[in-house]
């Protein structure tokens, strides 16, 4: 979608025109470059009682020139960036593209230029769909491109280029992120994923790609994440993402690193077959890394940032790993696999131990990694852990900001206990029981950052934060998210964009 910022000029195909409630006639502006009759028809409509610009009202005026749709946003003193973008969003996915689709965005009066950003956003959002293996899809859906001028008053026209600018910019990462989340396990598994990464780099000058293959993790030692993986045909890998990998080279920078289960079956802890298919979602973790860097890298962001994506496909088969196995990973630490199921927090193990030799300020991981999340906090929210309440506040305001919420939640000890309580191995994949199973997952991965000693001596973990996505990163049906219609939701590329890049 392109997206750009005007005077009142032309009208578009499709005039949208956002009025906050008790609007009792048309504002200035509102009729500019209509006919005399249709600014008649639109000015009747605006002061007539079926209109009153109450959340989500909405009139379709169909005239010869365009046709004109009137939006109720509520009362001006209660519109929020989220409800902006929401109606946004709701309003795009309506629109059928029948008529053409240039669309014009009309902000008359009392507009603020962050709820026009995020109106745009909405729409420039909800403008994704998945549908390249539809091979029926009607010519007309794919004839061009949609673009939305907004209009709005001169004061206003130049921060809310810029603004529009950049959140389209992050918003390609977000598409990205919901392209990978989206493929399926068929098409798109781990050496697909680092093929995808190495072209994304290509001619790209600030950014790096280094993928290590199969037998490269075997020298390493990436056991966790080889033992996950090799089950499958389609062996495991690890993708490592560096943005302006020469700048700030003597200063701590974030990592970020993803969970990349391009199909989670179980294993030989084999799933039930109800919602199996979802589970082609359970890289989204590496997708938002993925996303994120491209997002980065679109808005021209000028600081080093490292991403990691631990890539495997749990399978059963002859040579999966077992129920029982006790498995070396690189850390040193051994773990007692309980459930092959629980695979998340195994490749991430060797994820983390990695980030952390890269001595990085934080290190943020991305994971679909619990049900008991989703049990928690349903679609709403990502569940955040963390051993840093600076860093949490911090994820937590990154979050509100864009309106992706990061619920705090518990690493309490106890949970933690469990993990570490294998009576043959240094750790266990599993807890004691169902309940508390995201916070086990959590205390799981916590075994695997690594502690360093700071100024005075004194020595103290990483500052990490764990981001569970398991009820966020996709929608199926039944859950509300205005800004995607199904699939992979491409969640926290934006939450990540914002925390990186604030300065
Ligand atoms: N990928 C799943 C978690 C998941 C569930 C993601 C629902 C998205 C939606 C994860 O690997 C898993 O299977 N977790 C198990 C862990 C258990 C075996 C300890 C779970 O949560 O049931
Ligand atoms: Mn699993
Ligand atoms: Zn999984």
């Amino acid at each position: 979608m392109n997206a750009s910022v005007s005077d009142f000029l032309e009208t578009g195909d499709i005039l949208i025109i956002p009025l906050f409630q008790d609007t009792e006639k048309a504002p200035n502006n509102t009729t500019i470059g209509l006919s005399r009759s249709a600014s008649i028809t639109l000015k009747s409509a605006i002061s007539s009682d079926s209109f009153d610009g109450k959340e989500g009202e909405t009139i379709s005026i169909w005239t010869k020139e365009c046709q004109i749709i009137l939006l109720g946003m509520g009362t001006n003193n209660s519109l929020t960036t989220k409800k902006s973008r929401d109606i946004g969003a709701k309003c795009f996915s309506n629109l059928s593209g029948n008529k053409g689709k240039d669309i014009v965005i009309r902000f008359t009066t009392r507009w603020n230029t962050e709820n026009m950003a995020s109106f745009a956003e909405g729409m420039i959002l909800r403008d994704y769909t998945f549908d390249k293996y539809q091979k029926k899809i009607d010519e007309e859906k794919h004839d061009g491109e949609w673009t939305i001028v907004c209009q709005t008053t001169k004061r206003h026209r130049k921060n809310l280029d810029l603004e529009i600018k950049k959140l389209s910019s992050i918003a390609t990462g977000v598409h990205l992120a919901r392209d990978l989340g989206n493929e399926p396990a068929n098409r798109l598994y781990p050496e697909e994923f680092a093929r995808r990464a190495e072209d994304w780099a290509k001619e790209k000058e600030n950014v790096e790609v280094e993928v290590w293959d199969f037998s490269r993790l075997k020298e390493e030692g990436m056991n966790a994440l080889i033992e996950v993986g090799k089950g499958s045909i389609h062996k495991p890998c690890m993708v490592f993402f560096r943005l302006n990998p020469n700048l700030d080279t003597g200063i701590q920078v974030p990592c970020i690193v993803g969970k990349g289960i391009t199909f989670d079956s179980g294993g030989i802890s084999i799933k039930g077959s109800a919602g199996m298919d979802e589970m082609k979602l359970d890289m989204h973790g590496s997708a938002t890394v993925f996303g994120l860097f491209q997002a980065l890298y679109a808005t021209g962001y000028q600081g080093r940032v490292n991403g990691i994506a631990c890539m495997a496909e749990n399978m059963p088969s002859a040579e999966a790993y077992r129920p029982g196995d006790v498995i070396d990973t690189y850390s040193g630490k051994t773990i007692e696999v309980l459930n092959t199921d629980a695979e998340g927090r195994n490749v991430l193990a060797d994820g983390l131990w990695k980030a952390s030799e890269l001595n990085p300020s934080y290190i943020i991981d991305l994971a679909t990694l619990t049900g008991s999340i989703v049990i928690a906090l349903g679609h709403e929210a990502t569940g955040l852990f963390t051993n840093d309440d600076i860093l949490s506040e911090r994820i937590k305001r990154a979050g509100e900001e864009v309106d992706e919420i990061c619920w705090p939640m518990p690493l309490l000890p106890a949970f933690e206990k469990q993990m570490t309580s294998s009576k043959i191995a240094d750790v266990r994949n599993q807890g004691k029981g169902r309940w508390g199973g995201a916070i086990q997952a959590a205390g799981f991965l916590k075994q695997f950052v690594q502690e360093r000693e700071n100024n005075e001596g004194e020595k103290s973990q990483i500052p990490w934060a764990h981001l569970d996505i398991a009820g966020t990163a996709g929608i199926w049906g039944g859950e509300s998210n205005a800004t995607v219609g199904h699939g992979a939701t491409g969640i926290q590329v934006r939450t990540l964009h914002r925390l990186i890049t604030k300065k």
